[in-house]
């Protein structure tokens, strides 16, 4: 099976990342999946955004964990990017599995929590994929080693993964220690080798964030699982001349 293909936080380099734009976006231009980051508001509710803090891609102030979801709602997640996504709002877990309903994409859900711990995410989050009967097409990463252990621990069955950015020797291992599906590595950990241990030990190699022609190449041609690209359509077109 050929490299399956995530627009990273949605079609992220042509509308703001992580919102419902980015993601409609995805699906026109062809993508087979779509990454995002979840972490928890005030109240509890999952929201799609990548940093803590709200200061880069909204026009609020402070940390996503201090607000409510109706607080949330009230800001701008667009107008950073451009005057035509003016008014575009953070999105909640829910949006995204309700819009997926009828399109059945692959969704990555990293659980944005190596640097806030959100009490009982897994568990929500694991809930509402459930809810949705998303769970054959979601997998769930994270930096987080403790929280990818505690996801085996609840036996949703619903896929996970390691992301790491860092080299490591005991990759592998620590993958099968964690009891996840695949490793998510960033791209300048990628070996062939790497990808064939991977293999041999049932993980499978998917590999952040591969924007250029010549790494998306690469990546398709050592038959990694996935990769993650703010430019779908561009690793589209280099996976149909391969
Ligand atoms: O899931 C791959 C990639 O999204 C991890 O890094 O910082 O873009 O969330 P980041
Ligand atoms: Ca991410």
């Amino acid at each position: 099976m050929s490299t399956i293909i995530y627009a990273h936080r949605g079609a992220s380099k042509q509308a703001p990342e992580n919102t419902m734009p980015a993601f409609e976006l995805a699906y026109e231009l062809g993508a087979d999946g779509i990454e995002t980051d979840v972490q928890l508001t005030k109240d509890n509710i999952p929201v799609l955004i990548h940093d803590e803090n709200l200061r880069r891609t909204t026009n609020g102030a402070g940390f996503v964990q201090d607000h409510t979801y109706e607080e949330l709602k009230m800001l701008d997640a667009g107008y950073w990017h451009s005057d035509k996504y003016r008014h575009t709002v953070i999105p909640a877990l829910d949006d995204l599995l309700e819009w997926n309903q009828d399109k059945q994409l692959k969704l990555n859900i990293e659980l944005k929590n190596n640097l806030i711990e959100y009490p009982n995410l897994e568990k929500i989050v694991c809930e509402k994929v459930k809810t949705y009967n998303m769970d054959s097409n979601v997998v769930i990463s994270s930096f987080n080693r403790k929280s990818l252990k505690e996801i085996t621990k609840l036996k949703y069955d619903i896929p996970t993964a390691l992301l790491t950015s860092k080299r490591s020797n005991s990759l592998i291992e620590d993958g099968k220690q964690l009891g996840v599906d695949g490793l998510h590595i960033r791209y300048r950990l990628l070996s062939r080798k790497l990808v064939e241990k991977a293999a041999e030990n049932k993980l499978y190699i998917a590999v952040y964030t591969v924007n250029q022609p010549f790494s998306l190449s690469r990546v398709i041609k050592n038959k990694c699982h996935a990769l993650f690209t703010d430019v779908p359509d561009t690793a589209i077109s280099v996976r149909n001349r391969l």
